[in-house]
């Protein structure tokens, strides 16, 4: 070992022992005849002292060249510290070094290697391996590591069996587009990397693994956002002989756990919603419960009374912030600013103010009577200092501007607490989602999904009407986690197929392979996925899952450290059988 400790560990008891340390220099501060250095590594820093009066001549001007990043091994005396630094567990020492080897010496970092960096996004990922030396990047990866096992300390104990399915696959039909890659070996034919281990996982129930996990890196080719990355992580479940109440329990058993475990955080019971109501009280089907202002629908008592914009709406509905009646004028124009934006869509906003003296006004008053706005204060629930804020048009569109005004306000109010969690589980999600630019019937979820026994009559007279066996984790607005119970008998995966648009050849083609593995006894199951980044990011208390990753993508897709995607060579593209359409 090129050390004895590490520069995280020495205390006041270590005094008066001799100490060999390896590190990187943070920082050198250089008083003539005194040089001080902190030493870094992952533990910690400690503090080394080079003193005219006691080190050699040579030993001092060693020290005096040090740069910061320099790679150094230090050797010396514990010593008690006269002005200690309560800032750091090893303050209380220093370390008064009798010999000093470089290991390696190091350029100018190009940005400072410190809790607080002077480097941008771009620069950071760049030269990331410095970036990941960084004590507050290190700890969120340290934070991944420990959710990691704790994850499969529970599956383990739960009975499930990790196995591994293949990366270089045919394409699963997740909604995504695939990453591909071509075959050497087959001219003209492409492997797919998998979107998820989706149809491996349901085959090794038919295999008799009847509890399946992994955690797998899955490969999506889409935009990315924030909470998206084209390759990331997944805690891939599956369960032979269970309804969907079994499956709930167990992944409410793993969140718990590592809940308790990781961040000490005991929760309480999951809620549960349905996707109906869920969309009905919050507009969006991934509710952030850490706050309530659930919508109000007011067409009964809105419409009718000769405001034209309210008369013509599909829907007018609201929602009731509490003691935002305070707002002044500049702040509400601001808002109705804010849901004009294309982002949001909305064409206007009307407000009304419950005002502390117990009158209400609106924007409005035009038309509304004060007895009119009474009913709309006792629809809201409101109090004197609460703010009604009201969007109307057609309903769907309605309920999306305002979900998206809800969570502004949740923001503003400062209800978006980093430090609560409130989990919910979303059930009873529509089997199939109507899909404008193809015009045909999506799957939501999977085309693996079971739709509800009392609604399969409904498959051919209202299609998108029909609920699935299909529920999704969702975390403070986040989704973490979709699964439900699969079809596993062939006539019905057939039939779900052909209401795909699938005709009987395509959907022999791409999933002959399963229907074919449900005729030799396939047993009822079902499973579900965590993405494992997301949930590290709601851990941890950040809103991009990128801190969570220790390389990722940026938002162009690129690896901008190892310069990827890149071209590949000519003799590479003659042997993969390829000619590009485009000139590289
Ligand atoms: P689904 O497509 O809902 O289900 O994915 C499961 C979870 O994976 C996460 N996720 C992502 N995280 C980061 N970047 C992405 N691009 C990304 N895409 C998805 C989400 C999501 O909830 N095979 C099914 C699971 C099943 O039915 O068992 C599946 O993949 O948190």
């Amino acid at each position: 070992m090129l050390r004895t400790h590490t520069c995280g560990e020495l205390r006041l008891d270590h005094i008066n022992q001799e100490v060999t340390l390896a590190g990187w220099v943070q920082r050198v501060r250089n008083k003539g005849g005194l040089i001080w250095v902190d030493l870094r590594d992952r533990y910690g820093l400690t503090q080394l002292i080079f003193e005219e009066e006691s080190s050699e001549k040579e030993l001092l001007e060693k020290a005096a060249i040090l740069g910061r990043e320099f790679v150094v091994q230090a050797t010396g005396m514990v010593v008690e510290r006269t002005s200690k630094n309560d800032k750091i567990p090893t303050g209380s020492i220093e370390i008064k070094v009798t010999a000093l080897e470089v290991l390696n010496a190091a350029k100018v970092p190009p940005f400072i290697i410190e809790d607080e960096t002077d480097g941008g996004d771009e620069l950071r990922m760049k030269y990331r391996y410095l970036d990941l030396r960084r004590n507050v990047v290190r700890e969120k990866l340290q934070l991944r590591h420990k959710m990691m096992q704790e994850t499969r300390k529970y599956m383990d104990a739960q009975n499930f069996i990790e196995v591994e399915t293949p990366v270089l696959i045919k394409s699963t039909p997740e909604g995504a587009r695939d990453f591909v890659v071509p075959s050497r070996t087959n001219p003209g034919e492409f492997y797919a990397l998998p979107q998820s281990p989706q149809t491996f996982k349901q085959l090794l129930m038919v295999s008799g693994f009847d509890r399946y996990f992994q955690i797998v890196k899955c490969f999506r080719d889409e935009d990315l956002r924030a909470d998206r990355q084209p390759e990331f992580t997944q805690i891939d479940c599956e369960m032979a002989f269970v309804d969907q109440e079994d499956i709930l329990s167990t992944f409410e058993g793993l969140t718990k756990h590592l809940f308790s475990t990781v961040k000490g955080v005991e929760l309480e019971e999951v809620q549960r919603m349905t996707f109906a109501d869920a969309m009905r009280l919050y507009g969006n089907d991934k509710p952030d419960l850490r706050f309530d202002m659930k919508f109000v629908e007011l067409n009964p008592i809105a419409k009718g009374k000769g405001f034209g914009i309210f008369d013509d709406a599909e829907l007018v509905v609201g929602i009731c912030a509490k003691g935002a009646a305070e707002y002044t004028r500049k702040q509400l124009d601001a808002l109705t600013d804010w849901v004009k934006r294309p982002q949001i869509g909305a064409k206007g906003m009307v407000y009304a103010k419950y005002n502390a003296d117990g009158t209400i006004k609106s924007t409005v008053d035009k038309f509304y009577t004060a007895g009119d706005l009474r009913a709309w204060a006792e629809a809201f629930n409101a109090e004197p200092g609460d703010l009604m804020l009201i969007l109307s048009g057609e309903a769907n569109k309605v309920r999306k501007q305002l979900s998206e005004l809800r969570l502004k306000m949740g923001e503003d109010l400062g209800l978006r607490d980093r430090n609560v969690f409130k989990p919910l589980w979303v059930m009873d999600f529509p089997l199939l989602e109507w899909d404008e630019e193809t015009n045909r019937f999506h799957a939501m979820h999977h085309p693996f999904t079971s739709p509800k026994k009392v609604d399969i009559p409904l498959l051919d007279v209202n299609p998108g009407a029909v609920r699935a066996n299909a529920y999704d984790l969702v975390i403070n607005g986040v989704e973490i986690g979709g699964g439900s119970i699969r079809i596993h008998d062939r006539a019905t995966q057939q039939l779900m197929f052909k209401h795909l648009g699938f005709s009987d050849e395509e959907a022999q083609k791409q999933f002959g392979f399963l229907m074919e593995a449900f005729e030799y006894g396939a047993p009822p199951h079902g499973g579900i996925a965590f993405g494992f980044d997301r949930l590290c990011a709601i851990f941890g208390g950040s809103d991009s899952i990128r801190d969570y990753i220790a390389f990722p993508k940026n938002n162009s897709g690129r690896d901008v450290m190892i310069d990827s995607p890149s071209s590949i060579a000519d003799e590479q593209l003659t042997e993969l059988s390829i000619q590009l359409a485009v000139k590289k």
